[in-house]
């Protein structure tokens, strides 16, 4: 897709798609309660750089924050819905899109009860599949706490390499900790998604 091509498109143009066992969506209001499970656990917001949730107000002003940066059209909320169950179990977050660099960066949380059972890299191998194909993106980027293990095993199995550590790049709930940037490019040799 050429340069201009490129700028045309939206995260808008992102929809849905669908995995093994899950669907990857837009937020939608109804989907609070479950987002209130999977937020409200202090061992998942751990790394994450908001307070846990505590009520359904704090999902609600979320969803308020959320849809206030998408109609800047550089943020997409997505969720992570269980096909068994329909149930929501996580998110993604496509945010600092840059239409004419084709760059977009990378968030998500999944619920704890679903961890390592290769959910959020099937979620993300769907997400990045998307993006450097309908979206043409060129380059994804993810920063992550230089202490969050399952998120570093996550990109690496995903293709991403290390960049770089941005030294005390954050203070979140007082602490001050350095990030690792990490990065795919389209035409990095993704041992995941591309072969
Ligand atoms: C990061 C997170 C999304 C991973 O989701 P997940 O579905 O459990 O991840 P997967 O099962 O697909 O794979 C995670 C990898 O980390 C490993 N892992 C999982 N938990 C781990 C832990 N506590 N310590 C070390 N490694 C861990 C898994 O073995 C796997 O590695 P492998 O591919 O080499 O086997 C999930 O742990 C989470 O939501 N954490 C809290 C929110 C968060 O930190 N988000 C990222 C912010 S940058």
């Amino acid at each position: 897709m050429s340069a201009r091509a490129a700028a045309a498109v939206t995260l808008a143009d992102f929809g849905s798609l669908s995995t093994e066992r899950l669907i990857v969506r837009a937020l939608e209001e109804s989907d609070l309660p479950d987002l209130l499970a999977v937020n409200g656990d202090a061992e998942t917001t751990r790394f994450l750089p908001y307070a846990t949730w505590q009520h359904l107000d704090d999902a609600r002003a979320w969803l308020a924050r959320m849809r206030g940066i998408e109609a800047g059209g550089t943020a997409l909320q997505l969720v992570v819905e269980q096909r068994s169950d329909g149930r929501v179990i996580g998110t993604v977050l496509l945010f600092k899109w840059d239409a004419t660099s084709a760059r977009v960066e990378l968030g998500y949380v999944l619920a704890r009860s679903h961890w390592g059972q290769g959910l959020m890299h099937e979620a993300l191998r769907g997400v990045c599949a998307r993006l450097f194909g309908a979206l043409a993106v060129r380059r994804i980027e993810a920063e992550v706490d230089v202490a969050n293990t399952a998120s570093h095993q996550l990109l690496l199995r995903l293709g991403f390499a290390v960049e770089g550590r941005l030294r005390q790049r954050w203070v979140v709930r007082d602490r001050c900790y350095d990030v690792h940037l990490y990065g795919l490019l389209a035409t990095d040799p993704s041992p995941d998604f591309k072969s």
